[in-house]
């Protein structure tokens, strides 16, 4: 198997009038397709660093990075944010819907970022998106007029439709209740039946078992990593989660 992700010894330092916080010490990892791994360890051990850094979000100060066989530690911004929108898919823990748009057009925004033309059939594939998160019944609600879990089925739907390689999510239960988080792990986890790579930074020991590596930073280092062999066991979703989420990921927008 080849790695869909790998950075060879990533450094990312954050200079601060005359202090220099060195936030990702000389970090090796690689991921392989298929992977879902969780990022553990304490505040301010760098996983946000190291999951900003996978993102293309930022910059490092030293080292490489190889997404999807491409070295993109030295490509410029235009190259950057292509990769970025073809590649990966972005959850995080406030979800960052835009409040004046519904939700079929919150899942539109990356196409709108990746220079798409919006038509009737980016239109159809995001309303299959919304239905398949469960909000089919909810496509013209804006984020204020959903609950925590509903707002992240929508990222979560957002983060799918340029059929990403790599799903990277920053605490992506961290402000929902238990009941509202199992329901997004399980989707998490149905998404990487499908074939997605997931990498999610998590606090919590519960939503880690649900990966099936886990990571542990310190200070800027990995400090272990480890097969999680009895990551959660899945569970059937009820609806349409399952049966229609293959077929629509394989018809992705380009
Ligand atoms: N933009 C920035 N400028 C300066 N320092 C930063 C910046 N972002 C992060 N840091 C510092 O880098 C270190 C790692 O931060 P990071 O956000 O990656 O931690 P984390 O593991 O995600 O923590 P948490 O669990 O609290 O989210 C911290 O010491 C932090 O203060
Ligand atoms: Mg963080």
């Amino acid at each position: 198997m080849t790695a869909v992700v790998r950075i060879e010894k990533l450094t990312k330092e954050y200079r601060l009038e005359s202090v220099t916080v060195r936030a990702l010490r000389s970090v090796s990892l690689a991921v392989e397709q298929g992977e879902f791994v969780a990022l553990m360890g304490p505040s301010g051990s760098g996983k946000s660093t190291l999951l900003n850094q996978l993102g293309c979000l930022d910059r490092p100060t030293s080292g490489r990075y190889i997404l999807a066989n491409e070295d993109v530690s030295r490509i410029d911004d235009d190259r950057l944010s292509e990769i970025r929108s073809k590649y990966l898919g972005f959850i995080f823990q406030s979800y960052n819907l835009l409040p004046q748009y519904t939700v079929v057009e919150n899942i539109e925004v990356p196409l709108l970022y990746q220079g798409c033309r919006l038509n009737d059939k980016t239109r159809q594939r995001c309303v299959q998106l919304a239905q398949l998160v469960g909000l089919g019944d909810r496509l013209d609600h804006r984020p204020m007029q959903l609950s925590g879990g509903q707002q992240q089925r929508v990222a979560i739907a957002r983060s799918l439709v340029n059929d990403p390689h790599v799903i990277l999510a920053d605490e992506p239960t961290g402000n929902l209740d238990s009941r509202t988080s199992d329901e997004v792990m399980q989707m998490l986890t149905k998404l990487n039946d499908a074939g997605k790579t997931i990498i999610m930074v998590t606090h919590e020991n519960d939503i880690a078992a649900w990966a099936k590596r886990i990571i542990r930073m310190r200070d800027g280092q990995i400090e272990t990593d480890e097969q999680n062999v009895r990551a959660k066991v899945r569970h059937e979703m009820a609806g349409e989660f399952s049966a229609s989420l293959s077929s629509l990921l394989a018809e992705a927008i380009r």
